[in-house]
């Protein structure tokens, strides 16, 4: 049910943090596994070894045309999850234009992008799963980053409405949707021990998830087990967004 022998897939974002242990995961249930940052190809092709494969591509999401480019180097995929994304903290009546793009284009418009490049294929072939990746932010807005939430909430939109649209031809396209989690772009904030104390105190299950947690929820809506799962926002949070 969860074996992926003989698939191919891409991760993006996955040389750190949460892609990185989806990408370890399917590539530990058989898949073979593209691993992809904005643009250290040095860094990519490093991740890919740890990893056993030479597998590797870079392009900066936030430029558009990007998942076109990875797409001319991956050749169609059965497997896709559209993880990486960018996160500014500044209060909503300071946010500066650029940081509305850069949050938008990155998370957003990417997201899209590589559902338009990558979907058709997966339907040619009736198989073929798409995940997004949302954020408890969604339900939990944080005060500092308004636009990075909007930026999740309407990928989850995306996915409810491409999901309906795909689901006849045997493809899903699910929204894994973390709460905190333990990677290096929380580091420098769950270092300040006070900062800590607050966010944890908001977390049901009483502490951070590791990316682990999201990889196993990764490899069920990549899998066949999942095969009956579209349109889902599927929460790994420890219970902060009850
Ligand atoms: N960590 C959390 O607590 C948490 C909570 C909720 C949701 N999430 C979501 O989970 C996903 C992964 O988060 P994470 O904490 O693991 O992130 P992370 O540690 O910041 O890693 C981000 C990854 O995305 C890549 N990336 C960033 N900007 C990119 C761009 N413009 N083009 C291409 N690649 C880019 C990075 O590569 P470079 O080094 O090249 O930039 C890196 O590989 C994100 O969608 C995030 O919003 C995370």
């Amino acid at each position: 049910m969860f074996d992926l022998t003989g698939k191919r897939a891409l991760v993006t974002g996955s040389t750190q943090g949460i892609g990185y242990a989806i990408a370890k995961t399917l590539s530990r249930y058989g898949a073979q596994v593209y691993i992809h940052c904005s643009s250290d190809d040095e860094k990519a092709k490093r991740i890919a070894a740890e990893l056993g494969t030479d597998l590797w591509v870079t392009g900066d999401l936030g430029i558009q045309g990007c998942a076109e480019k990875l797409y001319e180097k991956t050749g169609g995929l059965d497997i896709v999850a559209a993880n990486a994304s960018v996160q500014f903290r500044t209060p909503w009546d300071e946010i500066p234009p650029e940081e509305f793009d850069r949050q938008i284009n990155v998370n957003l418009r990417s997201t899209l992008e590589l559902m338009q490049v990558y979907i058709p294929g997966m339907q040619a072939k009736k198989w073929g799963r798409f995940l997004a990746v949302g954020s408890v932010q969604q339900y939990r807005p944080h005060a500092q980053m308004a636009v990075y939430a909007a930026s999740k909430c309407a990928i989850q939109s995306l996915v409810h409405n491409v999901a309906k649209q795909v689901a006849c031809d045997g493809v899903t396209v699910n929204n894994l949707v973390p709460g905190v989690i333990e990677t290096p772009r929380n580091d420098a904030a769950l270092a300040d021990a006070g900062y800590a104390r607050k966010v944890l105190a908001g977390i049901p299950a009483g502490y951070a998830g590791k990316p682990d947690d999201c990889a196993g929820a990764a490899l069920l809506l990549c899998s066949d087990a999942g095969r009956y799962i579209t349109g889902t926002e599927l929460v790994v949070d420890g219970g902060m967004s009850l």
